[in-house]
């Protein structure tokens, strides 16, 4: 069995950069996805979104041959040991898991094992609730290869943890693996293929039950969502209070190592395609099994409120924000991604367009995603000048590093009228406010 010869389905986030990973390690990769544009695209080697090191990492692995795509199933899982599900899981309108890309690729898969002689380990990376590999992958692949789990294929749930913006290097030096296994057959091989791949290196391991590998993804993600919602709503306090600032409450937080200094960075609230859909997921599901999951729901709820206090901030700053021109730098739910789904500027510029505001922004790689979303409403700048020039009041949305770069006199030099307001603590709060009008999260009045 060479358990270096993979399969991967779902080519987004998740699956390319996890399968251009194995194959710079030697890995012999097909990558599946149902998007014939996606995979053509790949296969030329350009990437479909921005991920940092992944372009030049695909260009080696297509040159060495050891990653192509397909849209054929069956032959990646006729030409592969083991299939890694990578497919999306988005949310229902009510905040449930949507299953149905699972269901489509077990189907896949088990279509395709129909014609396969050898055993096949089937591998759900993707998140999703607990039970569903048990109840939905397996009975699913059972069902249409007419094979019996345990026996002619096997099954694990392996979380996968990277984050969008330093994905490769999250999944190079992973902090753990956690191996949900059906039997432990499934889960020695899935260990051998890890081991394969971080020889020396291997990260420290769990091995449990599919269900908890499916329940701990989930856990992991409430926490860290937690963690930011806590952080803001102590800068929420820390606002009316004089002499205080929530960075350095969060420093002094920090120290102690029960807590840790991570995630602890007040701001204008998380997004992305994880925290919101996985804690929704959560919620839905506690609730579906009769629980009220008060905690989860606060913490969700500190997050829908928290973009809006940039608003608020401007209104304080300029007053009326109708007809002003708002700036707006940072479009991308966090640094180092294009990605925009569940970005928190969303919901800023929705409410400045409410507002009547005219809003402007820049973003140095999301440009492309937001104008899917915003269309016509809003205006690109095609830089930070361009950006600043002129505007009424400018509010930091993504903290990207060139941004961190800017002074108060460049501001002050391309304003109207410059007022600025840091959304995510990357400005020196008392050389802004000694130079122009300035408002941070969490940042109380300075005491005298
Ligand atoms: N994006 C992240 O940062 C991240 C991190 C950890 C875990 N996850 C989880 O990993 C999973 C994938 O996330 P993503 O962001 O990569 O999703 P994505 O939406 O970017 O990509 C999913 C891909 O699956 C393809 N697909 C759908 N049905 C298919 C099928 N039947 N066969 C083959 N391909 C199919 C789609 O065309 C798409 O290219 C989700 O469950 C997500 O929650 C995501």
């Amino acid at each position: 069995m060479d358990v270096k010869k993979v399969s991967v389905f779902g080519l987004g986030y998740v699956g390319l950069t996890f399968s251009v990973c194995l194959a710079s390690r030697g890995f012999n990769v097909v990558g599946v996805d149902v998007d014939t544009v996606k995979v053509k695209l790949i296969n030329s080697g350009e990437t479909p979104f921005y991920e940092s090191k992944l372009k030049d990492l695909l260009t080696k692995v297509l040159g060495e041959n050891n990653f192509r795509c397909t849209i054929n199933a069956k032959e990646a899982v006729l030409n592969s040991f083991a299939s890694f599900i990578c497919v999306g899981t988005p949310s229902k309108p009510d905040g449930s898991i949507d299953l149905k890309y699972i269901r489509s690729v077990s189907r896949s898969i088990g279509v395709a094992l129909k014609d396969k002689d050898d055993y096949h380990l089937i591998v759900v990376r993707s998140t999703v609730t607990p039970g569903t590999t048990r109840n939905i992958v397996k009975r699913v692949v059972e069902r249409f290869s007419g094979k019996k789990c345990g026996v002619d294929f096997g099954l694990c749930m392996n979380p996968e943890f990277l984050r969008e913006g330093s994905a490769i290097n999250d999944i190079f030096n992973s902090d753990r693996v956690i191996i949900g296994e059906f039997d432990s057959e499934s889960g020695d091989l899935l260990k051998r293929l890890y081991v394969e791949f971080y020889g020396d290196d291997l990260p420290p391991m769990l091995r449990t039950t599919l269900e908890n590998a499916e329940f701990i993804k989930y856990a992991n993600n409430a926490f860290l969502a937690m963690k930011i919602s806590f952080i803001n709503e102590i800068a929420n306090i820390c606002e009316k209070v004089k002499g205080a600032d929530v960075t350095l409450i969060a420093r002094g937080l920090g120290l102690d190592h029960r807590i840790n200094h991570l995630f602890l960075n007040a701001g204008l609230g998380w997004g992305g395609s994880c925290f919101p859909k996985d804690l929704d997921a959560l919620i839905a599901f506690s609730k579906k099994l009769s629980y009220n999951p008060i905690l989860l729901d606060a913490v969700r709820r500190v997050n829908e409120l928290q973009p809006l206090r940039a608003v608020e901030m401007a209104k304080k700053l300029i007053r009326r924000l109708k007809g002003k021109r708002i700036a707006i730098l940072g479009l991308a739910f966090k640094p180092g991604t294009d990605d925009m789904r569940n970005a928190v500027s969303i919901g800023i510029i929705n409410k400045l367009i409410e507002e009547g505001a005219v809003v402007v922004a820049y973003d140095p790689a999301a440009m492309d995603n937001a104008k899917k979303i915003f269309g016509d409403s809003i205006e690109y700048a095609s830089s930070i000048v361009d950006c600043l020039r002129d505007a009424d009041c400018a509010i930091l949305v993504t903290e990207w590093d060139e941004f961190r770069e800017l002074t108060p006199e460049d501001f002050i030099k391309y304003m109207k009228t410059p007022a600025v307001i840091d959304g995510r603590r990357i400005f020196h709060p008392k050389e802004f406010s000694s130079k122009l009008k300035f408002a941070a999260i969490g940042l109380g009045k300075f005491v005298d």
